[in-house]
């Protein structure tokens, strides 16, 4: 499957559960700087641009071009790993959610780093040997997302193609954009359906994997014993689940 084409066939509803979450884009527009014009690379409907400044899009799904809410910035119809921009024609490009998608997500980041001065991506670190048993959701309910990490790159193989810093990003308890680790500490979400369209994960995975998760998180919810085994999760106000943001 082509780039944009995942999105075309799962993205009719993503604004459903999909938004800003503000207190992750304050991290995002401050590593941004000092830059006034900004690419957004995977844009989608553009929930992490940041208001105050000159933006410009890149998303090659039309299903999500055409979500953009009215007034959101031009957006073109490319893919990260050929930005159709002259060398050094933004003060910084971004990237939110999005490079676990490209086909070459090294020649993406280096797509924008030949385009900008200054690049943040967020991102996950999957490398972490204890990426795969730290969340709850994917170790005990969901292994199969492990396989769409075969062959990925590292994510320090990620930031050494555009010289970047990595800075961990917790994520609230009540993180308002529903990606795939945000209800960590709702786990009834999960059972809500417009909550799994929402993640590309879900889709992914198959509708027989996504049926035996759900069964078995629901009758662990009912038993009690999702609680007995993530009780120590209960009193936290931000979980490490391995978001990062690459600042290169
Ligand atoms: C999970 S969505 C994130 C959208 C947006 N950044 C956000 O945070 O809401 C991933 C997006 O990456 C886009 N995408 C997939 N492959 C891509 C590629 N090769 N280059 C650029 N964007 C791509 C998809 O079409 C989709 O809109």
């Amino acid at each position: 499957m082509s780039s944009g084409q995942l999105y075309d066939t799962i993205g009719a509803t993503y604004t459903v559960t999909r938004r800003t979450e503000p207190r992750i884009a304050a991290r995002v527009w401050a590593a941004l700087g000092d830059a006034r014009t900004v690419l957004n690379v995977g844009a989608g409907t553009g929930s992490y641009e940041p208001p105050d400044r000159d933006v410009t899009a890149v998303e090659p799904s039309a299903v999500m071009r055409a979500q953009r809410p009215a007034g959101a910035a031009p957006c073109v119809a490319a893919t990260a790993e050929s930005l159709p921009f002259e060398d050094q024609s933004f003060d910084a490009a971004m990237a939110f959610a999005t490079i676990h998608h490209w086909q070459d997500p090294i020649a993406g980041l280096r797509e924008m780093r030949r385009v900008a001065r200054r690049v943040v991506v967020f991102t996950h670190d999957t490398t972490d040997a204890g990426w795969r048993c730290r969340f709850w959701l994917t170790r005990d309910y969901l292994p199969e997302i492990a396989d769409f990490l075969v062959g990925r790159p590292s994510l320090t193989g990620l930031a050494r193609a555009i010289g970047a810093r990595t800075e961990p990003v917790l994520i609230p308890w009540d993180c308002a954009d529903g990606f795939l680790e945000a209800y960590w500490r709702r786990p009834e979400a999960y059972l809500d359906e417009h909550v799994r369209r929402g993640v590309s994960g879900w889709a992914r995975v198959g509708p027989d994997a996504e049926q035996r998760a759900v069964r078995s998180l629901r009758d662990d919810l009912a038993s009690g014993r999702w609680a007995e085994r993530n009780r120590d999760l209960l009193d936290l106000e931000a979980a490490e689940l391995g978001l990062r943001l690459l600042i290169g």
